[in-house]
């Protein structure tokens, strides 16, 4: 089974890891916006609220109230205070004041502070931090608001802060300091307690990670489970096939053994018959029972070699063979099969090929399987030339044709089991397309190849290769 398939599930996942986490990403980016945009849409509702009531008090010049005992008069005004003819004191709230002391009523209800500031204040106090004052500076460019998140003693506050204009209201107290109308005056800053919303969007990142990795696993173990389970099946299926191939294997070697016991009895006594029939009426039969099983025989012996090959079970005696020798007598074996059909075989044997390693009887039937094809798709007149030479490590027998050819299309189907060419053998001769697929096989049992080089209707070579 082919284990790589574990790592493609890894870049899956590792994919899939990165698909759902930028997803989470995005999504935590964008929850975070939104709580921002909560934070401030409410800034933005308690600054209108100051301004209104600072628009009210500054409309009225500032506002008195009873001076009751420890209230304190502004130091800021030249005269703060009033006394009624019935002797009741009153003091001046300006805006900045009642600005300053509803922040300290709001802080104490919900922790939200506010402070009005300036860079030219009355009062010290009211000096801009150095977030207002970057703020202030960049309200004179033009600017109309900022917001922050900052940690003030330890908490996280959202801040938003807008500008404050010169209006006719303002220079009854501020046009001693040389403002005009429209001027940026100050500004005030809304702080509004951020730890909660930060604390939520911080669990929020944590569990969307978790989320991430859940899903990635979910998907990768899945993913493993279904790819495992086929892979699985189809082993079995494998298995099984493979079996059956066995089976029928060892069926058509046990069929082609039980049949050749019997099938060479007949041929043998055939023979006999054949012999003492001759000059006889029916000697005719006699002759074409020999050639019908002396076919079968060719045939059944080639169903052997084949189902042997396919187990496994062929072994090669290898032995240290004469070479020149070994392809004069293969020639020598087939001059009685070439002479009738007026085809001439001969050995083209190159000096020095010397002795080499193969086994000599399946190398034989290589050669005769190849001349005896030579000599089937060959025509009267032509040669057979079978030849043998060295190159390099290699040894290579060849047997060439100057027969009917090879047609392209033909090519590619010739060694496979069963198979025929379109073209027909040139008298006739039976074949049964195990020739050259017993052939190829035994050439490469000997670690060796088989090509084949063609031209239709100038004929054809086969060469063997076999390593020394
Ligand atoms: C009745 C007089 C009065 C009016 C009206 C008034 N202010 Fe003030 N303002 C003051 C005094 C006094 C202070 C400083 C005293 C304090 O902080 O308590 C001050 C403080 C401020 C500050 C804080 C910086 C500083 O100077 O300490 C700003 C900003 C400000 N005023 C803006 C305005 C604007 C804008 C208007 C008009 C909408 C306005 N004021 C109307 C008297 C006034």
């Amino acid at each position: 089974m082919n284990k790589n398939w574990r790592y493609s599930v890894l870049g899956a996942g590792a994919l899939m890891l990165l698909v759902f986490g930028s997803t989470m990403y995005l999504l935590t980016k964008r929850q975070d916006a939104m709580l921002r945009q909560q934070e401030y849409d409410q800034a933005s509702a308690v600054f209108d609220v100051i301004i209104i009531a600072r628009t009210w008090n500054s409309r009225f010049g500032g506002v008195y109230v009873e001076k009751k005992p420890g209230l304190v008069s502004s130091p800021y005004l030249a005269h703060p205070d009033i006394r009624t003819a019935a002797g009741k004191a009153y003091t001046l709230k300006t805006p900045a004041t009642m600005t300053r002391e509803m922040s300290e009523i709001s802080h104490a209800r919900d922790g939200v502070s506010f402070r009005i500031t300036s860079r030219k204040p009355f009062n010290p106090d009211n000096a801009p931090d150095p977030w207002e004052d970057e703020s202030l500076t960049a309200f004179e460019r033009g600017e109309k608001e900022r917001t922050t998140v900052a940690t003030r003693g330890g908490k996280r506050v959202f801040r938003l802060m807008k500008p404050l204009h010169i209006d006719a209201t303002c220079l009854p107290c501020h046009a001693v300091q040389g403002y005009k109308l429209g001027e940026v005056r100050g500004g005030i800053s809304v702080d509004l307690p951020f730890d909660e919303h930060w604390e939520l969007l911080r669990k929020n990142a944590l569990y969307m990670a978790g989320l991430a990795l859940l899903l990635t696993a979910l998907f990768a173990g899945t993913l493993y489970a279904v790819i495992w389970t086929l892979l699985e099946k189809l082993s079995r299926q494998n298995a099984l096939l493979s079996d059956l191939n066995h089976t029928k294997d060892r069926f058509l070697g046990m069929a082609a053994h039980d049949l050749r016991n019997p099938l060479a009895v007949i041929y043998g006594i055939a023979k006999v018959l054949k012999e003492d029939s001759a000059g006889k009426p029916h000697a005719g039969l006699a002759d074409i029972v020999v050639a019908s099983a002396q076919r079968m025989l060719g045939l059944i012996t080639d169903l052997l070699d084949v189902s042997k090959i396919n187990a496994g079970r062929l072994d090669l005696k290898i032995a240290d063979v004469c070479v020149p020798a070994f392809v004069a007598e293969a020639v020598h074996a087939q001059t009685f099969l070439a002479e009738p059909k007026g085809i001439a075989v001969a050995a083209d044997i190159a000096p020095g090929v010397g002795n080499a390693a193969f086994d000599p009887d399946r190398m034989r039937q290589v050669l005769d399987n190849l001349i005896s094809n030579a000599l089937k798709f060959s025509n009267p007149g032509t040669r057979v030339t079978v030849g043998a030479r060295r190159d390099g490590p290699e040894l290579r027998l060849w047997v060439q044709d100057e027969g009917i050819g090879i047609s392209d299309e033909d090519l590619p189907k010739l060694f496979g089991e069963f198979s025929k060419t379109r073209s027909a053998p040139t008298a006739g001769e039976p074949s049964h397309g195990l020739g050259l697929a017993i052939t190829k096989r035994l050439v490469e049992l000997h670690g060796g190849r088989i090509e084949v080089a063609s031209l239709p209707g100038k004929g054809t070579c086969f060469t063997v290769i076999l390593p020394q």
